[in-house]
């Protein structure tokens, strides 16, 4: 297919494809594995599906994460929340991970071990009180919000005010409520700038504090990349590792007899949570990339400009990859599957969402071994959006029905 019969006859980004991608992706993957499509604002651009194509594309360093050495500075594309890694391209890109790395250290991670533990078991006792449950909001939410805010200092009293923040950065990724989102990120540059302020006059072991003294060869962050860098920590921390719990525990919930394997063999939690990660991953797809000149991928002539997107959800159900893609299997052995993403944008805080999502699955098996979905899985409500791939709502019940 070329680029003029684009989007033809798919409906994507509609509200049908967010409910159940899996169709289009089979049909994209056997005709056209890069697929040219025209983005909602009328951007031009290719989607791409197999996985081959996925791990290419995903280390083609002719597309670029940098838009402002396409587009300059028209339209705020560039912003102080965009300067960091996941939108730099080499040498930059190198420079910025190695600083946050410094500071986002396994040891750091692996220290968060109990405390997670701990902020588990009190959300559960929480939720144990009443007979259902609704797993988004009572737990994968607020889960891991407690977390990278207790790893970067954020004081428990101003952890709404970031929940909202973090809302409105990402609505403005989808150039939504353009007012009031400048207000609202008005709001929390004023609070960084302050807190990063205080931070620096007395700082303590928190993450902020270790990113403001991160150095490397006599280099430090600068205040716009401190910006950049918590903003895409926070997001990250907000919108990520929810929905690895979420579809995690849907998937699991679906399918009685993986969650009956699981829980005769806790053992199996890493294997599991690798294969939850591939079934039905937290990230749709990867962060644009762009078309940084004129080239051939595969076949298709992208244009400079041309907005790059990969389908990680279709690579992950590639069959040629991977043996009967649509079975859940928790025992599926070398999963390599591209839901952190792969190359030099792999996701950094892998350890810390694999671990998250270790800890808060196996507790709610443990703490509800009767769980069931008290809603009928069609009825679910998928979050519309470009990139996180998530359900609104899953309420449960928690005990056995007398
Ligand atoms: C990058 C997925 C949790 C921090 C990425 C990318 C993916 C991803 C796919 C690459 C995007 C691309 O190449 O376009 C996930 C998933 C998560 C998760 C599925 C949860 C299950 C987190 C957490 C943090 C984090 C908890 C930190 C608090 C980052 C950072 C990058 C990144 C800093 C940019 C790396 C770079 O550009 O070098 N993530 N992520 N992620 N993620 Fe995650």
């Amino acid at each position: 297919m070329n680029y003029s019969e684009s989007n033809g006859g798919l409906a994507l980004f509609t509200k049908e494809f967010a409910k159940n991608p899996y169709p289009a992706y089979e049909k994209l993957r056997e005709t056209d594995p890069v697929y040219p499509i025209t983005l909602p604002d009328g951007q031009r651009g290719w989607m791409i599906t197999t996985y081959e194509a996925a791990m290419e594309a995903l280390k083609d360093q002719r597309m670029i994460k940098d838009f402002s050495k396409l587009f300059g500075d028209q339209m705020g594309h560039r912003s102080v929340f965009t300067e960091n890694m996941l939108f730099s391209d080499p040498p930059d890109h190198k420079r910025l991970r190695g600083l946050v790395q410094k500071a986002f250290t396994p040891k750091m991670i692996a220290g968060m071990r109990g405390r997670i533990q701990e902020i588990t078991d009190e959300l559960l006792e929480k939720a144990a009180e009443r007979p259902q449950m609704n797993l988004i909001d009572d737990f994968a939410f607020p889960l891991p919000i407690i977390v990278i805010c207790e790893m970067l200092g954020v004081p428990s009293a101003d952890r709404d005010k970031f929940r909202i923040w973090s809302n409105s950065l990402i609505e403005g990724s989808n150039g939504e409520n353009a007012e009031r989102i400048y207000e609202h990120m008005n709001e929390f540059t004023g609070y960084l700038g302050s807190w990063f302020a205080k931070t620096q006059e007395n700082p303590g072991d928190d993450l902020i504090s270790q990113l403001i003294q991160a150095e490397e060869k006599g280099d430090q962050l600068t205040e716009r990349e401190l910006y950049g860098v918590v903003s895409l920590l926070i997001i990250a921390g907000h919108e990520t590792t929810v929905n690895l719990i979420g579809n995690g525990m849907l998937s699991l919930l679906q399918h009685p007899d993986q969650f009956e394997k699981l829980q005769s063999h806790p053992e199996l939690i890493q294997s599991a949570i690798e294969e939850l990660l591939r079934f039905e991953g937290p990230v749709e797809f990867s962060t644009s990339r762009w078309a940084g000149e004129d080239f051939e991928f595969k076949g298709q002539a992208m244009k400079r400009g041309d907005i790059v997107i990969v389908a990680l959800n279709s690579a992950n159900h590639d069959p040629l990859q991977f043996e009967n893609p649509d079975l859940l299997d928790i025992t599926r052995e070398k999963s390599p599957h591209l839901a952190f993403g792969t190359g030099i944008h792999h996701c950094l805080g892998a350890p810390l969402a694999r671990m998250e999502g270790e800890i808060a699955i196996s507790s709610l098996m443990r703490r509800f071994p009767a769980m069931k979905l008290s809603i009928d899985p069609a009825e679910l409500e998928w979050r519309p959006g470009m990139i996180v791939r998530g359900v609104k709502e899953i309420p449960v019940s928690l005990y056995p029905s007398r």
